[in-house]
């Protein structure tokens, strides 16, 4: 345990029933107690319906021992300032032979100071020292960034942010596709054409850079297709690239720097982590990749294979029955992908020293993920001391159901579709606040509509597809970021009524059962971020936020804030207080903006 780690009622109670458990029945000591919130009580625990069978006795008799033993510990809490003791006030056996148990009320209101009073609301650290390389992003140099970019971005960030918040080394890691032979047809085109305009300061005319380096990706690609002279100069340029002739690789280093300045912006509008310090693109490890096709050569793993060398899996086959191979090295002796990811891995474990390694890829990278462990696995890089995952997340779908395109069925522009959803946002909160300054608007439409989109990807299951749906993401109502924002801000408005409220936390009050609800949802913050350091799936965060928000609605609209008497005033601005900054920061784990006023 951390020193500003304030551990959660439910998870005391969890000590205190294994501690009534290995009293009642030591031969059943160390069994999970299955504590779960409860509609009847606070809590209850199941775990006598669990060890029934291993004690061969009836679950309601063995409920009845442990109820009694956890009946013998309640006694002896009677300082209602120490931070020890049960948290337990009473305990019911119903049912089969559930074990029903309420928490005191000073417990309840102890958490709530201790939560306000620690820098961390009290989260633990259960990352801590785990070194995490988080890779993702990854869009490829001189193609513009679309809407298949957006998932990994927003999901790799909301992770990073989550590991290192709970004590995770975060190493973020930008695998740019910044290799390959597409620019020997941007370079070639480029000496061809020098009056071509696509520096970002060249232009004035309201064309961003991701679209000036479209389009010359475009204008490139249409030579290339038509003039067969052309593309035999191009793949000319590709192996004078290679061989590092100087001209080529400058320009190329032009390119590289003109697309990482254009990503740079969506990430500065995305509100993610990402830098320029981040990136080790593919050809980062272009020094290594000999040394790591001779490596696994050596060791027989890499086999030649029809003039190629491949890397043939000894756990999967392929439709027609053989083992998959991965391609270490080309027929015409070129490396690519697979051999990139092959020294990237073993950089990251090696070099980096990485404990553990989240790919945040799409779903149709699977086997090539896959294959890659397994192979590092093989060559004896990747041993039983790291973890690797491949993160993987569902398709965004358009309102037909199939893969987003735009009506004339290209892909979607990133940030097309940020300027659509940021334009709606502008409309629905023009409809809410009438007396917001033109600048106020501005800056709060963009941090609602970036917030929405950000919000309605991180809510669905990963793994699932989902319907990109601007009017539903940026509604005032239901599961969406603009919501929770909006949540967020009303109690900002409490709280500047109330004025300086520190006062402090009165243990010794009965909570109305809504303040009752609203202490336990903030109570269970850490224990919902250690379940997302664990799945790795954001959206657990999302729904806790949602039930928060509800719970905080509910209890505001039971109990008065501003206009009752001490001690009880005080105890609910300090409600208040934690609801927003628990909002504030599961929002600001999320990636998402959370604004004062909207
Ligand atoms: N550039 C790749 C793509 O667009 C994603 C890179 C993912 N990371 C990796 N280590 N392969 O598909």
């Amino acid at each position: 345990m951390n020193e500003h780690e304030v551990p959660s009622l439910r998870r005391q109670v969890e000590t205190a029933v294994s501690d009534a458990i290995s009293q009642a029945l030591p031969e059943l000591a160390g069994a999970d107690p299955v504590v779960r919130r409860s509609e009847h009580a606070d809590f209850q625990a199941n775990a006598a319906l669990a060890l029934a069978k291993r004690a061969r006795r009836k679950p309601a008799d063995l409920a009845a021992s442990v109820a009694d033993a956890l009946r013998r510990g309640i006694g002896t809490d009677t300082d209602t300032d120490a931070d020890t003791g049960t948290p337990v006030a009473s305990v019911t056996v119903s049912g089969p032979g559930f074990i029903n148990l309420v928490a005191s009320d000073t417990a309840l209101w102890r958490q709530v100071a201790a939560r306000l009073a620690s820098r961390h609301l009290g989260v633990g650290t259960p990352q801590q020292g785990r070194r995490t390389v988080v890779d993702y992003s990854g869009p490829n140099i001189a193609k513009e960034m679309h809407v298949g970019h957006l998932r990994t971005t927003i999901i790799g960030d909301c992770l990073s942010r989550v590991l290192g918040f709970l004590g995770a080394e975060v190493l973020r890691q930008n695998h740019l596709g910044d290799w390959g032979t597409q620019f020997g047809m941007l370079i070639e085109y480029l000496d061809e054409h020098p009056d071509v305009a696509w520096h970002h300061d060249e232009l004035s005319d309201g064309t961003s850079t991701v679209s000036a380096l479209n389009i010359l990706y475009r204008a490139a690609r249409a030579v290339f297709d038509a003039d067969p002279d052309f593309a035999d100069r191009a793949r000319r340029r590709v192996v004078a690239l290679q061989a590092g002739d100087e001209a080529s690789v400058t320009r190329w280093r032009e390119i590289v720097a003109e697309s990482e300045f254009a990503f740079s912006e969506i990430y500065q509008r995305l509100g993610v982590l990402l830098t320029a310090a981040d990136s080790a693109g593919e050809s980062f490890y272009n020094p290594w990749l000999p040394e790591v096709v001779g490596e696994l050569t050596q060791a027989g793993i890499a086999v030649e294979s029809d003039g190629a060398l491949c890397v043939f899996s000894a756990e999967i086959t392929g439709p027609d029955g053989e083992p998959v191979p991965l391609m270490v090295r080309k027929t015409d002796g070129g490396f690519g992908y697979d051999t990139t990811d092959l020294a990237t891995i073993r950089y990251r474990i090696r070099d980096l020293k990485a404990d553990r390694i989240l790919y945040v890829v799409d779903a149709r990278q699977a086997l090539h993920f896959q294959l890659i462990f397994e192979a590092a696995r093989r060559a004896g890089w990747l041993t039983d001391d790291a973890d690797v995952t491949h993160v993987s997340y569902g398709t965004v779908l358009g309102p037909d159901g199939r893969p987003f395109k735009t009506r004339s069925g290209d892909t979607v522009k990133l940030m097309d579709l940020l300027d659509t959803a940021v334009g709606r946002a502008r409309e629905v909160v023009t409809e809410k606040a009438h007396d917001l300054d033109p600048a106020e608007l501005d800056q709060i439409a963009e941090q609602a509509g970036i917030g929405a989109v950000k919000y309605a990807d991180l809510s669905t299951s990963r793994t699932k597809d989902y319907t990109f749906d601007v009017d539903r993401m940026v509604s005032f109502s239901g599961n969406t970021g603009v919501y929770l924002q909006y949540a967020h801000t009303r109690i900002c408005s409490i709280l500047r009524k109330a004025g300086d409220a520190s006062a402090p936390v009165d243990t010794t009050l009965a909570p109305h059962p809504a303040e009752r609800a609203l202490i336990l949802a903030l109570d269970a913050f850490g224990d919902t971020l250690t379940e997302v350091g664990q799945t790795l799936e954001p959206h657990r965060l999302c729904g806790y936020l949602y039930d928060l928000a509800k719970a905080f609605t509910d209890f505001y609209e039971a109990c008065p804030v501003l206009s009752v008497a001490q001690p009880t005033r005080g105890n609910r601005v300090a409600l208040c207080r934690l609801s927003a900054e628990t909002l504030r920061r599961g929002l600001n784990l999320l990636g998402i903006a959370a604004p004062e006023r909207m």
